[in-house]
């Protein structure tokens, strides 16, 4: 069994495509892959109601077949059966994770030893059959793990962040999400016919150097406010909508020091930054305006 994370967008996402810094943190929960035999290929999810042939005319095994065209040994035929342990399609990284776990089960199953970047590449083939133009970043996060400072290129760069302290965030997902290549689209338009939506993604791109600079320094009221202007920011970009807002300024009258929405927008999930006193009155808040939540904790690397 080979298992990758989902992802929380915590800062930068959609600016992020057009090389802009973005600071994402890996969820525990993810999707974990297992190879069931040799076959016709065939994909099972249950917990996204999936079970299709490998040659089927369906998104999943339209993106696993460009996994497997992409990866450097023979990956045909091997049968996939996926436990899927976050939502599809809500921003939380789900194709990615499932892109990545599946890579490796397939290795696996074949005797070989992926390297990071073929791993990195062939998960992007199958990224760019949901995304279009996926920057790279939620199989970046999905690979390696932990807190990532992220940049497009080729190579991507990437490290981890530091914490200077823990950070307790609550995720709701809103509503359904919207289809990530669409969004992306949609933000490319706008920058298109209006140099004002470029300078937007340059100034998300300065806040997440300064966001940076918060969570490295433990400052959970700085990070609260970046939070709320990055979410300002996309807005503006047209990628919010009004049950996203709803939650977000529910949020944030029950006392999170900062909320936004997380991932590509158009629906999907948003994330509060709460403390262990606001938490229990942020949750109630959010529970009648969400179809689940879950807490997401960022903890400070320790060496013992
Ligand atoms: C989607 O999780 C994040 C976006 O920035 C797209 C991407 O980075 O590929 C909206």
């Amino acid at each position: 069994m080979a298992f990758a994370h989902g992802k929380l967008l915590l800062f930068g996402e959609h600016a992020v495509v057009y090389g802009e810094p973005a600071l994402a943190a890996a969820l525990t929960v993810g999707v974990a892959a297992t190879v069931t035999g040799r076959t016709a290929a065939r994909i099972t999810v249950p917990a996204w109601s999936i079970d299709v042939a490998g040659d089927a005319d369906h998104r999943v095994a339209t993106a696993l077949r460009a996994l497997r065209d992409a990866l450097p040994f023979d990956a045909s035929g091997y049968d996939l059966h996926l436990e899927a342990s976050l939502p599809a399609g809500a921003g939380v990284g789900s194709s990615a994770a499932m892109a990545v776990a599946s890579a490796r089960a397939l290795a696996a199953a074949a005797g070989h030893l992926l390297t990071p970047d073929q791993l990195f590449e062939a998960a992007m083939a199958a990224e760019r059959v949901f995304h279009g133009n996926p920057s790279g970043l939620d199989h970046a996060v999905a690979i390696h793990g932990g807190l990532m400072h992220f940049v497009r290129g080729n190579p991507p760069r990437m490290r981890p962040v530091a914490l200077g302290a823990s950070f307790r965030l609550l995720v709701a997902q809103v509503e359904a999400g919207a289809d990530t290549g669409r969004m992306v689209a949609a933000v490319a338009a706008l920058r298109e016919a209006h140099p004002v939506a470029r300078a937007l993604c340059t100034d998300i791109g300065a806040l997440v150097a300064e966001a940076e600079a918060a969570l490295t320094a433990g400052d959970h009221a700085a990070v609260g406010r970046l939070m709320n202007l990055n979410h300002g920011l996309l807005s503006a970009l047209g990628v919010s909508t009004a049950s996203l807002d709803a939650a977000v300024h529910a949020a944030r009258t029950a006392g999170a020091l900062g909320a936004k929405l997380t991932g590509a927008g158009g629906g999907g999930c948003m994330v509060a930054l709460v403390t262990d006193e606001t938490a229990p009155a942020v949750a109630s808040a959010l529970a009648p305006l969400a179809r689940a939540t879950f807490e997401a904790h960022l903890q400070p690397v320790t060496d013992s």
